[in-house]
C-alpha cells in the first residue's frame, strides 16, 4: 500500500518524481504529494490522483534537483490534503514520506502530545516524523542517529525517506517490511517502492533490506544497519522491461492480485491475530460487543463478490454465534421496504466502500435504528464513514476489475468477527477458539501452497477454454465458493457459468448435463464430502466432464474426476479461503487463453457508484 519515489541528482526532480508516482498509482491513489529542496523545503500535496500535482508552481518545480514524493492508499485517516504525504515535523526541519503502518503510533503520539507536539493530520506518519525530531533534539544527535534510535522503538512496517533542512544534498531512507529499490545513476540516484519509476533511467539497482539505512547523495550511497555498521551495497542489473514491472512482473493486475494473497491476508491478520498470547483484536467489534452479543439477528448487505463473502459469513456466524443471519443483495434490500430496526445489526461488505446500492441500503437501515458495521477495503470511503463501526480488510489497492484478494480478506475479517463474538457468547469453546486461531494463522501459507500449483491449473484451463457453459457446484461453506467461481469465470472469460448448491442440481440443472458441459465441484474434505462424492457420480453417469477442487491426499475423487486442482486441508469454516484460489486462477487462464482483457472486462467498472 502507498508508493514512494525520490530523486537526488542533476536533472529537475519534479518530472522524474511525478512520472514515477503515476507508475505507482496501482499501490494507492487517494492523495499524493511531493516535497522539493529549493532554498528551503517546499511541499505540495493534494487529495485525488497524482495528476493533481501538475498544478504546482512552475518556478519551484523547474529548478529543484532533490525531492521526495508519495501516492497514498489511506490507512490512518481518510483521504484528504492534510493526510497526504509528505509530512513535516513541528519545527519544519524534517520532511518525510512513508509506506507502511506504524502499529504503536497511538502510544508514541501520546508521549509526543504530552511534550507539547501538535498534529495537523490523523496519520501515523506525522507521529513518526515528530518522534524522530524529538529524539534528535533530546540527544542532540544527527538525523541518521536519531532515525536509528527511533526505528528500534517503532513497531510495524515502513519504508521512509527523510529530507532535512540545511542538508539539501542528502536523503536518508530506511526500511522494514515495505519495499525500497535504489536506482544507481551517474551523479544521480533514484528511490522507489518498485523499479517501475527507475527503469527508464538506469538498470543498476540496489534492493534495500530490512533494518537497513541508506544515506544518499548525488554521488554516493552508504548503506548501514541499525547497529551503525557499514554494509557493502549489492548492485544488481534489472532484467525487466518497463511494461512488465508496472504490474510487478505479472502480465495482468488480476494475476498479480491473486498472487498478492499470502501477503494481503498477512496484512489483514497483522495486529489482530496474536498467536503468542492467543488473542484476536478487532477494535470495531470489541467497542460494541454487547450490540453483537445481544443482536436479535444480523443482516448482511452487499453486491457481487462481496455478497458471496456475506453468504460464507452466514454459515460462520450462525455456526459459531448462534445468531440468525440474513444475507441480502443491497439492490433488493433497499427497495423492498425491509423489516429492520433497533436490535438488528447490519453488516455492509464492500471492497470499494462506494457501491451505490450498498450505501443506500445502509442509510435505510440506519434510519430505521439498526446498528451498522462496515467491512470495507478502501479506507475513508463513504461506506466506512457511514457505518457506526467497522473493520478494514487491509487487502491493499485492487486494480483488476475482478475481485480476488479483496474477497479473501473479507472472509478473513468475517471469520475473525464470528470467532470473537462466538467466544464472547460462549457458543465457541476455549479449545475451539484456540483451534480456529491456529488455523487462521496458517491460512497465508496454505494459500501460497495453492498458488504454487498455478502451472497445473493453467493446463486444466487449456482443456476448457472453448467451453460454452460451465456449472459450479458446492455444499455448505463451499456453496458460496461455487457462486463466486461462476461469477469470476463469466466476468473474465464471458463463458456462461452458473453456481448452485450441489444438491439442487437434481432439481433442474442436471438437465443441462451432457458430454460438453464442464461441471466444477468444490469438493474439499468437510462434513458434506460423502454427499459430494455421490453428486460427482451422478454427473459422471450422465457423461458430464468433472473438474474438482479437492483436498490433498484425496485419491477417491481424483480417481473419478477428469481434472483436479488440489488444496491443503483446512478446517471447513475457513475452507473457502483456500478453495476459492484455484477457481480464480482457472478463470484467469481461461480468460487469457480466449484473448480477453482480463483486467478490464467489457461493460464492467471497478467501483459501481450508480445503482
Ligand atoms: C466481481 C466484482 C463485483 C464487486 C461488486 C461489489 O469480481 O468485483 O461483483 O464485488 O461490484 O463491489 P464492492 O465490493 O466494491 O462494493
Amino acid at each position: 500500500m502507498c508508493g514512494i519515489v525520490a530523486y537526488i541528482g542533476k536533472q529537475p526532480a519534479f518530472p522524474v518524481i511525478l512520472k514515477g508516482l503515476k507508475r505507482l498509482e496501482y499501490r494507492g491513489y487517494d492523495s499524493s504529494g511531493i516535497a522539493l529542496f529549493g532554498d528551503m523545503v517546499n511541499t505540495f500535496k493534494k487529495k485525488g490522483r497524482v495528476a493533481e500535482l501538475e498544478a504546482w508552481d512552475e518556478e519551484i518545480i523547474s529548478t529543484a534537483t532533490v525531492g521526495i514524493g508519495h501516492t497514498r492508499w489511506a490507512t490512518h485517516g481518510e483521504p484528504s490534503d492534510a493526510n497526504a504525504h509528505p509530512h513535516s515535523s513541528n519545527s519544519g526541519r524534517l520532511t518525510l514520506v512513508h509506506n507502511g503502518i506504524i502499529e504503536n503510533y497511538a502510544s508514541l503520539k501520546q508521549e509526543l502530545v504530552q511534550k507539547g507536539y501538535t498534529f495537523k493530520s490523523e496519520t501515523d506518519t506525522e507521529v513518526l516524523v515528530n518522534f524522530i525530531e524529538d529524539i534528535q533534539i533530546n540527544n542532540n544527535s544527527s538525523l541518521e542517529e536519531a532515525m536509528r534510535i527511533a526505528l528500534k522503538r517503532v513497531v510495524g512496517a515502513y519504508v521512509i525517506i527523510v529530507m532535512e533542512e540545511g542538508f539539501p544534498n542528502r536523503l536518508i531512507a530506511a526500511r522494514k517490511g515495505s519495499p525500497l529499490v535504489i536506482g544507481v545513476g551517474e551523479g544521480e540516484h533514484f528511490l522507489a517502492s518498485d523499479a517501475s519509476p527507475i527503469i527508464e533511467y538506469t538498470k543498476k539497482v540496489i534492493y534495500v533490506n530490512d533494518y537497513e539505512l541508506a544515506i544518499i547523495t548525488p554521488d554516493e550511497i552508504i548503506l548501514k544497519n541499525l547497529g551503525n555498521e557499514t554494509i557493502t551495497p549489492y548492485i544488481q542489473q534489472l532484467d525487466m522491461e518497463l511494461a512488465q514491472i508496472e504490474k510487478g512482473g505479472f502480465d495482468h493486475f488480476m494475476l498479480k492480485e491473486i498472487f498478492d494473497q499470502p501477503g494481503s491476508l498477512t496484512d489483514c491478520l497483522r495486529g489482530r491475530l496474536d498467536m503468542e498470547n492467543l488473542t484476536l483484536t478487532l477494535a470495531g467489534v470489541e467497542e460494541h460487543m454487547s450490540v453483537f452479543s445481544q443482536a436479535k439477528r444480523i443482516i448482511i448487505v452487499a453486491c457481487g463478490t462481496s455478497w458471496h463473502a456475506g453468504l460464507v459469513a452466514e454459515y460462520m456466524i450462525e455456526t459459531l454465534c448462534r445468531i440468525p443471519v440474513e444475507v441480502e443483495y443491497a439492490s433488493e434490500f433497499r427497495y423492498r421496504n425491509p423489516v429492520v430496526g433497533e436490535g438488528d445489526v447490519l453488516i455492509a461488505i464492500s471492497q470499494s466502500g462506494e457501491t451505490a446500492d450498498t450505501l443506500v441500503a445502509i442509510e435505510k437501515a440506519k434510519e430505521a435504528g439498526a446498528f451498522i458495521f462496515g467491512v470495507v477495503n478502501a479506507v475513508g470511503s463513504s461506506i466506512a464513514r457511514l457505518s457506526h463501526s467497522g473493520a478494514y480488510t487491509h487487502a491493499g489497492p485492487e486494480i483488476g476489475v475482478a475481485s480476488t484478494k479483496a474477497f479473501t480478506a473479507q472472509l478473513t475479517v468475517l471469520a475473525m468477527m464470528a470467532i470473537k463474538i462466538g467466544r464472547e457468547k460462549k457458543t465457541v469453546t476455549e479449545s475451539e477458539y484456540n483451534r480456529y486461531l491456529a488455523e487462521l494463522a496458517l491460512i497465508p501459507e496454505k494459500v501460497k501452497a495453492v498458488l504454487e500449483t498455478h502451472e497445473s491449473i493453467k493446463e486444466v484451463a487449456k482443456h476448457y477454454a472453448d467451453a460454452r457453459d460451465f456449472l459450479f457446484l458446492g455444499r455448505g461453506y463451499n456453496f458460496p465458493v461455487a457462486l463466486e467461481g461462476a461469477l469470476k469465470l463469466k466476468e473474465i472469460s464471458y463463458i456462461h457459468a452458473e453456481g448452485y448448491p450441489a444438491a439442487e442440481m437434481k432439481h433442474g440443472p442436471i438437465a443441462l448435463v451432457d458430454e460438453n458441459l464442464p461441471v466444477l465441484f468444490i469438493a474439499t474434505k468437510d462434513a458434506y464430502y460423502e454427499k459430494i462424492v455421490s453428486n460427482i457420480q451422478e454427473i459422471k453417469a450422465r457423461k458430464g466432464m468433472v473438474i474438482a477442487v479437492i483436498s490433498e491426499g484425496d485419491t477417491l475423487i481424483r480417481g473419478m474426476a477428469d481434472h483436479v486442482m488440489v488444496v491443503p486441508e483446512v478446517d471447513e469454516l475457513l475452507a473457502p479461503l483456500v478453495s476459492v484460489i484455484p477457481t480464480q486462477i482457472l478463470s484467469y487462464y481461461i480468460g487469457v487463453l480466449r484473448g480477453l482483457d482480463v483486467d478490464k472486462p467489457r461493460n464492467l467498472a471497478k467501483s459501481v457508484t450508480v445503482e
